[in-house]
């Protein structure tokens, strides 16, 4: 069983954010200033040991970078890895990514960080460094919380604005690093940081291992092309009988069977030019487009719950079926690959609309990764079918009363 780590009470103080509740964090660090935090997990014990760590980094379908420094300057090799520098040799790093997705411990202990938005939650890497190593200076373009596990690491963190890169080096390395802060994070402590933040986390000793809850941030580029293409695959469902990755169950939208006239045009010497008329017809049936909030969630809810493709599940045949009985207690969780949101009245699981509808006590799954049995007997038959489906694919599980 793994160790519970509940997501604080937004309105409670809490040791994770240095006896801050989470609404004045949101408030005044969070993509503001860096906050360095002593003791915020008392006692903390990693999820997973250093050895962990290389034994995931062996594994095909976990993501993992060795970054050494040594007489040549910076190397960096992609896993996965077969073996690793000895351990007495200094100034090495091994950053596994995406441990949340291998590990229910690890899994649960990111989830602490929940009274962030799931949209905004992306993953925990963790790295084991021998002394002096790091991955040098540099910024990220999102806000991070570096949580230290074993042994110490030396943090400099900067606000500078000069963020120019070293150029031609195999990782993103400053080339005028100036610290402002300079701290040694011991196990349990921890460093929040905007994106943008400059800093350099270097081992004292060997044995370090040091938890990053990162987020992910997009880009306006990426929002706009998702609503655009949300839009198309609703037209493409309606029209052209192909539903493309947003258009099932297709969205209400816009009458576009009519065909294009141009009666009264005036013959051409120019056959090969476009037709004027035709490019402003073109443009007007943009006024017709819905580009509402049920195109915009269908886009975020499908691409927010997308897995990556090292999210595996287990498909298992379950002992229990709840369209047909209830057992009369216990619960059913999500598994921890599961991604799970909720607009409205749509529902998104695993990157594709749920085929039940968005009612509360599905959205109180989401939200607390949990259903108590009592809750899903409420549930009418279909539904309750559907979470068989998912406990088939491996999605949740039921889980007896302790
Ligand atoms: C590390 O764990 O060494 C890298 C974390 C970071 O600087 O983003
Ligand atoms: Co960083």
């Amino acid at each position: 069983m793994s160790r519970a780590y509940p997501t604080p009470d937004i309105d409670q103080p809490t040791p994770l954010l240095g006896g801050l509740t989470p609404r004045e964090f949101m408030r005044d660090y969070w993509q503001k200033k860096p906050l360095l935090i002593r003791q915020a997990i008392p006692g903390f014990r990693p999820p997973v040991t250093l050895k962990d760590i290389q034994t995931l980094a062996r594994r095909e379908e976990v993501e993992s970078r060795l970054i050494t420094q040594g007489e040549k300057g910076w190397t960096m090799k992609h896993g996965p890895f077969r073996r690793f520098p000895p351990a007495a040799q200094p100034k090495w790093t091994l950053l596994v990514q995406s441990v949340d997705l291998h590990d229910d411990e690890s899994a649960a202990l990111m989830r602490q960080f929940r009274f962030i938005s799931d949209a905004r939650l992306d993953d925990l890497m963790i790295s084991i460094a021998t002394d002096g190593g790091g991955v040098g200076p540099h910024y990220d373009s999102y806000d991070v919380f570096l949580l230290q596990g074993y042994g110490r690491r030396r943090w400099r963190t900067s606000c500078q604005a000069d963020r120019t890169l070293v150029p031609g080096m195999p990782l993103k390395i400053l080339a005028d690093f100036q610290p402002e802060a300079d701290d040694i994070l011991e196990p349990g402590d921890m460093l929040y940081l905007p994106p943008h933040v400059c800093h350099d986390g270097v081992a004292i000793g060997n044995d370090c291992m040091t938890l990053s809850i990162g987020f992910r941030v997009p880009s306006q580029a990426t929002l706009a092309r998702g609503l655009l293409e949300s839009a198309a695959d609703q037209i493409s469902a309606q029209h052209l009988g192909d539903p493309g990755l947003y258009g099932h169950p297709c969205l209400p939208g816009a009458d576009l069977a009519t065909l294009y006239t141009d009666a009264d045009t005036p013959a051409t010497r120019t056959p090969a030019a476009l037709p004027p008329h035709l490019v402003q017809a073109t443009l007007d049936t943009l006024k017709q487009i819905r580009l509402d909030e049920a195109v915009a969630a269908r886009f975020l809810g499908q691409w927010l719950t997308s897995l990556p493709d090292n999210a595996l599940f287990d498909p298992t045949e379950t002992a229990v079926a709840l369209a047909e009985t209830v057992p009369a207690t216990g619960r059913l969780v999500l598994d921890r690959c599961t991604r799970l949101m909720y607009s409205g009245a749509q529902l998104f699981i695993n990157g594709e609309v749920a085929a039940c509808a968005s009612e509360p006590a599905l959205q109180t799954l989401a939200d607390e990764r949990a259903l108590p049995a009592e809750a899903i007997r409420a549930l009418d038959a279909h539904t309750r079918a559907h979470l068989d489906e998912w406990l088939q694919e491996g999605w949740a599980h039921w889980q007896d009363a302790a």
